[in-house]
């Protein structure tokens, strides 16, 4: 089937993800706004140059992420959908998407990541003392938000955390606006050999870690291939440290702007109001603003909008999460609201299989920061704060916090 979106008759069409106002830089941009009031879906181009149909409603978000005619398949649909040398389950429809997803689940059970709370806390006290050694003004993503979900996923999957430096610097072009298809491939190709290198390593000297675990029990059955492990090892690793990193860091910010709901969680010893504050924030912020795109395989409406086999459509996180038709008052944060139902990981098959970590990564960290730091303020002035308008994950580059 020919792709009906091409890269050169839609210059005049608006770019997804938008641009966030620098006053307002915590709210999603001013047009989603009216995209959501508009009849039908929005047509936007992505980085990537394609057109695709923007879905803006919160009913019409859960409506597409759970409609199995739009598909995921980047081998299906190369041209649209950001492909990997190894198909990865994240770009697949079920049931081969189903299959390899289910060899991962066990280890992200709410179980499984509480018994890590322990070794989270000591993560967390161990980059603060850091910090806090290093003195002030200090930058909060270097020092705290970044390394802290980088080296529990390391620990979790078994990659060196020596190592870090390279699968940042490489998840960072991935995850990059601007980086070219080919700079892209270059860093997906080289973060792909590393794991690749490190599973055959783990066939020789298994370890206590979720790569060894599925080479044993998976590979060594024939039920996945060595190259399949090396891809889900480079999806999680991919995964699971930008986008928690940059809700320590939005997080905090959000934070540092709301003083009286920061004192409430660094105040409280209820557990209770802690995980409501992070779900209030992971909705609030909805920081993967450019991380769904899917394609329709066969004519349907949506929201009113007629769409083509063929046509791509992509999912606005951060405007179904500030829709009114969800919950009132979207554009306040309210630490004390029930936000049961917000789309901050996403709805249907794919959606996001680090969340429970993820929570508890977010519960400890920004609980522990306010604590240490009760003076903890920004270093410089918030129009100063280099935002991440340019990255999948949205958050700030660099957040110069002192104390
Ligand atoms: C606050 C942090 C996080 C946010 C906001 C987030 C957000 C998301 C979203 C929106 C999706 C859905 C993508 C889609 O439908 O195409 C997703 C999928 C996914 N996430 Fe996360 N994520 C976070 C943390 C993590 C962590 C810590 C891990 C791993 C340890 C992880 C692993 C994954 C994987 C593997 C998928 C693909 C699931 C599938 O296709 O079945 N994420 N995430």
């Amino acid at each position: 089937m020919s792709i009906t979106t091409d890269t050169n008759d839609n210059a005049d069409l608006p770019v997804f993800p938008g641009v966030r106002s620098q006053r307002c830089p915590l709210d999603p941009p001013a047009e989603y706004a009216d995209w959501r009031q508009a009849e039908g879906l929005r047509h936007v181009r992505l980085w990537n140059g394609h057109t695709a149909w923007a879905v803006t409603r919160y009913e019409d978000v859960r409506a597409v992420l759970s409609d199995p005619r739009l598909s995921a398949d980047a081998q299906r649909y190369p041209s649209v959908l950001p492909h990997t040398q190894v198909p990865a389950f994240p770009r697949m429809d079920d049931p081969d998407h189903a299959r390899l997803r289910r060899m991962l689940t066990a280890d992200f059970t709410v179980k499984r990541v509480e018994a890590m709370r322990p070794e989270i806390h000591e993560v967390v006290e161990r980059f603060l003392d850091e910090m806090i050694s290093k003195g002030q003004p200090a930058d909060l993503v270097r020092e705290y938000a970044l390394p802290i979900p980088s080296l529990v996923i390391s620990l979790l999957l078994g990659v060196p955390y020596d190592d870090h430096e390279f699968f940042q610097q490489h998840s960072a072009t991935m995850n990059h606006a601007n980086a070219s298809p080919q700079e892209k491939a270059e860093a997906s190709g080289a973060l792909f050999g590393y794991l690749l290198s490190l599973v055959k390593r783990k066939e020789r000297e298994p370890g206590d870690d979720l790569i060894s675990r599925l080479l044993t029990e998976r590979v060594a059955k024939g039920e996945l291939s060595r190259e399949e492990a090396a891809m889900n090892g480079m999806i999680l690793l991919f995964a699971g440290h930008e986008t928690t990193a940059n809700m320590i860091g939005l997080g905090t910010l959000a934070l540092l702007q709301n003083p009286d709901q920061a004192a409430r969680i660094r105040d409280t010893d209820d557990p209770a109001v802690v995980a409501n504050a992070v779900e209030e924030l992971l909705r609030y912020l909805s920081i993967a603003q450019d991380m769904i795109v899917r394609v329709a395989t066969e004519d349907l409406t949506i929201g009113g909008q007629f769409v083509r086999a063929g046509e791509a459509v992509t999912v606005n996180l951060p405007a179904a999460n500030r829709d009114t038709a969800f919950l009132d008052q979207p554009d306040n944060v309210d630490i004390d609201r029930n936000t049961r139902g917000h789309l901050a990981f996403g709805y249907g098959i794919h959606q996001c299989l680090g969340q429970n970590l993820a929570r508890v990564e977010l519960q400890v960290a920004l609980p522990a920061l306010l604590r240490r730091l009760p003076g903890l303020r920004l270093a410089v002035s918030l129009e100063e704060v280099k935002f991440r308008h340019d990255m999948s994950a949205y958050g700030v580059h660099e957040l110069p916090v002192a104390w």
